[in-house]
């Protein structure tokens, strides 16, 4: 183990900051061990303290469960045989779980969403009974299902505390997770925390307003995060922007009194596979009111402070992917301002010269993810890179087509990458759905006057807001419209609600099977 992380009683405030400890416990038995400590609150010592223990058996192996009676051992194998899969057993003062669940299809997506869920059941139960930790026992053999119960207890546990007085009552009671699985190596639960910690900073970064989360508050955010994770971080500030002609970026911050932000990542490991990077770019809109095209309320502005989940998300795969250190070359941009009717913001018609030099005939300042896109899709040529991913809340169309369940992708990369990205949007059941790009998308967006115009059809327009992206892109190129699963308003299962982090775990599971373990394609 190379990390160990110590909680710090002492350490200021920092809503951002999960401290995490491990420890190998002295026992005969191999246990793994790992506490999640939630730093950002006092831990409140007069809890009530009752143990809360799952044990994973698979249908087969369940007659080695250890310490239950001759009497408990004959009902839990009744259950059993009656398909139940969940068996409580309650002692006074403690809860006893029994999940039952065939461990043999381990590698199906649907089973590992299954325990996931499960994964949250406990976490709820654990806090109903103000419990503060919970054990996970795994003795089907296979490491998978501990990981992915451990998964969903963790990411189920998510809060968003910072702005309530009364933080300590309305705190979890779950601090602690321990895994219990001589299978399960001690780097697999770290790996895990990284990709947790990944996700629940994206998830902060979306539940923050923009009242806190301005588009240089956001650049100072990416910068602890490079900190804290271990890559490195540049701001392009106002007049550097202006330097390198962002007109989109420009454009959209015109109705602002904040000023613009673009923020560059960058994690270049020594042992890098790939000799060209791969660039990962986020929509940063801190707060979309769709400008002088002013999004009607009540309804369509009210989630719009979610409108920065594309650069979320980029950050929190920067951090899991530097933090569990990857041998990959990866770089972030996030081009972030919040879009208002200010007196000076642009019009509808007004024309706008881009990054490339692309003039754009802005037909609806509420289409305002593409032109700050468009920049740094533009920016990202300068990287001669292997692939350029850009994720965004970008269309109100995607979000009509799949609803919250899945994202929009499409894009230029060949088809086989395109296909490994749906199945790692699978294998973290963050799924995805494959548009065209056909030509004929792209013809609406045509101008008159101008190289293009912002606004195309009433018709699939999440597909001609991609091909307007692919004006910008002169590499493989991967488009992820995340608008539909970035933000809920009720909690799906373990995605809490609010911002989901969406797009962290598909992407650290992307680049990790497909770029890490191989050498560079
Ligand atoms: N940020 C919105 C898209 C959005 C909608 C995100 C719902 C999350 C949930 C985007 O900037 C926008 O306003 N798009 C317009 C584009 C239109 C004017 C062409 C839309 O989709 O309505
Ligand atoms: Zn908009
Ligand atoms: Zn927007």
């Amino acid at each position: 183990m190379n990390k160990t992380y110590l909680p710090n009683n002492e350490k200021p405030f920092n809503p951002f900051e999960r401290l995490f400890y491990w420890k190998k416990m002295n026992s005969a038995e191999s246990y793994t061990v790992a506490i999640f400590v939630s730093m950002n609150i006092q831990t409140s010592k007069n809890t009530t303290k009752a143990a809360l223990t799952a044990v994973i058996v698979s249908k087969q192996g369940s007659s080695e469960t250890k310490g239950l009676s001759k009497e408990e051992m004959a009902y839990l194998q009744a259950q059993i045989k009656a398909e139940k899969d969940v068996v409580t057993f309650q002692n006074l003062g403690s809860i006893r779980k029994y999940f039952i669940i065939a461990a043999s299809d381990d590698q199906d997506p649907a089973i590992l969403e299954l325990w996931r869920s499960k994964g949250k059941e406990l976490q709820a139960l654990a806090c109903s009974i103000k419990s503060d930790s919970l054990h996970i026992i795994n003795e089907t053999g296979v490491a998978a299902a501990a990981l992915a119960f451990a998964e969903g207890t963790a990411l189920g546990n998510y809060q968003f505390l910072k702005y309530l007085k009364a933080k300590k009552d309305n705190k979890n009671s779950l601090e602690k997770i321990f895994v219990q699985d001589p299978s399960l190596k001690d780097e697999k639960l770290i790996e895990l925390k990284g990709i947790v910690d990944g996700t629940l900073l994206a998830r902060d970064l979306i539940n923050e307003p923009v009242s806190y989360l301005t588009a240089v508050q956001f650049s100072k955010e990416m910068q602890k995060a490079g900190k804290t994770a271990g890559f490195t971080v540049k701001v392009l500030n106002k007049k550097e922007i202006e330097a390198q002609k962002m007109g989109g970026l420009l454009g959209v911050n015109r109705g602002s009194i904040d000023p613009p932000t673009f923020t560059i990542m960058e994690y270049k490991p020594k042992g890098a596979k790939n000799k060209r990077p791969i660039v990962l770019v986020g929509k940063g809109v801190v707060f979309d009111t769709g400008g002088l095209s002013l999004k009607p309320t009540p309804g369509s502005m009210d989630e719009m402070k979610c409108d920065m989940s594309g650069g979320a998300a980029v950050v929190g795969a920067m951090h899991a992917i530097a933090a569990n250190q990857l041998p990959v070359h990866v770089i972030g941009l996030v081009p972030a301002t919040d879009n208002r009717p200010g007196m000076n913001a642009l019009c509808p018609q007004d024309i706008i010269t881009m990054h490339d030099g692309t003039t754009v005939e802005v037909l609806n300042t509420d289409a305002e993810g593409r032109l700050i896109l468009g920049d740094a899709l533009s920016y990202a040529k300068k990287y001669d890179p292997l692939l350029v991913i850009d994720l965004a809340t970008l269309t109100g169309a995607a979000v009509r087509a799949i609803g919250t369940y899945a994202s929009a992708i499409m894009g230029t990369a060949d088809q086989d990458i395109m296909q490994d990205l749906s199945k790692s949007g699978m294998n973290t059941w963050e799924r995805t759905v494959q548009f065209p790009m056909w030509k004929e998308y792209g013809d609406e967006m045509k101008s008159d006057i101008a190289d293009l115009k912002n606004l195309g059809g009433s018709n699939a327009g999440h597909i001609s807001a991609g091909k307007f992206l692919e004006h910008f892109t002169a590499y493989p190129w991967i488009h992820i419209d995340i608008a539909g699963p970035a933000y809920i308003n009720s909690p799906q299962s373990y995605r809490t609600k609010g911002g989901t982090g969406v797009g962290v775990r598909m992407l650290y599971n992307f680049i990790k099977n497909n770029y890490a373990d191989t050498s560079a394609k």
